[in-house]
């Protein structure tokens, strides 16, 4: 048994990043029809400030939308909660994981969510009883894993510690972000690493963006070294708007075209996913991005 988790990222990295901003109801006929192609693991908003990333808005409406269990069976649903705030707007609402989300460097955290990166571990420290009182698990990204927007290289000691300090507050699972999308394999691996020195690999997630074109190999690599959880976007969306120039997720297309033809069964169905990001691609008034969109186009 493999184990893998895939995480389908597209509708919060994905549309937070579009200059296009989605009504609540188009945003939910999308995760739906993620759901539809299969996607069990889907991060569908972020509670963030709304003039900080106006994409974002409503995100309570779309997390009330997949409130009824027995409509979806099996999906999990993950949504980026950056402070106390943030948690207050859920009010009674559900969700299945709550993600926190800190960096490896002070300029990422503060140009991102305004705290340093001790601000903001203090900040989730205080998050993780209340929302383990609601029944959610935790997931905690630390971004800037080899590379910052600001900073350039970035020593994996600090990002480390951040690790270590999410492990110690009792977060269930540990994502390590590359942010900017420059990281190769080599350096990511030895990050990946020096996490399994720490963690079991069964609670570390990896999150590659592909600016450089080194998401599918980097997430390759890092299986290789026993992570089984990774994020992906459809459609190649997004990138995040605090991190100049980076772009979208590995696309999680590819990711499935890798495993699947490489004999592991995902539970994905290609062909559907397509469909929604081609979807996505003509609401957003653009091309689809992912080379194995354009690949299946040119079939076509
Ligand atoms: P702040 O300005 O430091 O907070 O924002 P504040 O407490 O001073 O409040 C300022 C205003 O924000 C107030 O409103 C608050 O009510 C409001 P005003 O009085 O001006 O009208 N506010 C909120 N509104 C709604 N929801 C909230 C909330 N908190 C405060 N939760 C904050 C701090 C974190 C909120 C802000 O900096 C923010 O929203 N940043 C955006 C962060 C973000 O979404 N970044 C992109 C996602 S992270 C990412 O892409 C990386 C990742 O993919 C991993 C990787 O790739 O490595 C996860
Ligand atoms: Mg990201």
């Amino acid at each position: 048994m493999h184990n893998l988790t895939l995480v389908d990222v597209s509708p919060r990295d994905g549309l937070q990043n579009e200059s296009q901003i989605l009504s609540p109801q188009d945003r939910v006929h999308y995760i739906q029809k993620l759901y539809a192609a299969g996607v069990r693991h889907i991060e569908i908003g972020s509670l963030v400030n709304p003039k900080a990333v106006p994409q974002m808005q409503a995100t309570e409406a779309v997390i009330e939308a997949f409130q009824d269990k027995a409509q979806y069976p099996g999906l999990q649903t993950y949504v980026l909660v950056p402070n106390p705030k943030g948690l207050e707007r859920l009010k009674d609402l559900t969700v299945d994981t709550v993600c926190f989300f800190s960096a490896g460097t002070n300029s990422f955290a503060k140009a991102n969510i305004g705290m340093s990166v001790n601000e903001s571990l203090q900040t989730y420290g205080a998050m993780v009883a209340p929302v383990k009182e609601r029944g959610s698990r935790i997931r905690a990204y630390v971004s800037c894993m080899t590379h910052c927007p600001f900073e350039g290289d970035v020593n994996p000691q600090q990002v480390m510690e951040v690790l270590e300090a999410f492990d110690q507050m009792g977060v269930d699972e540990i994502v390590l972000g590359e942010t900017t999308g420059q990281g190769v394999m080599a350096q990511t691996n030895s990050v990946i690493q020096e996490c399994l020195q720490r963690m079991d690999p069964l609670r570390v997630g990896c999150h590659f963006h592909d600016t450089y074109g080194q998401g599918l190999a980097n997430t390759m690599g890092a299986f290789a070294l026993g992570i089984r959880s990774f994020d992906g976007s459809t459609g190649g969306l997004g990138g995040c708007p605090y991190a100049p120039g980076a772009g979208g997720n590995v696309a999680l297309e590819e990711i499935i075209y890798a495993f699947e033809s490489s004999g592991l069964e995902t539970g994905i169905q290609l062909g559907k996913l397509l469909e929604a990001a081609q979807e996505m691609a003509t609401l957003l008034d653009q091309p689809c991005r992912s080379k194995l969109c354009q690949a299946m186009d040119a079939k076509a």
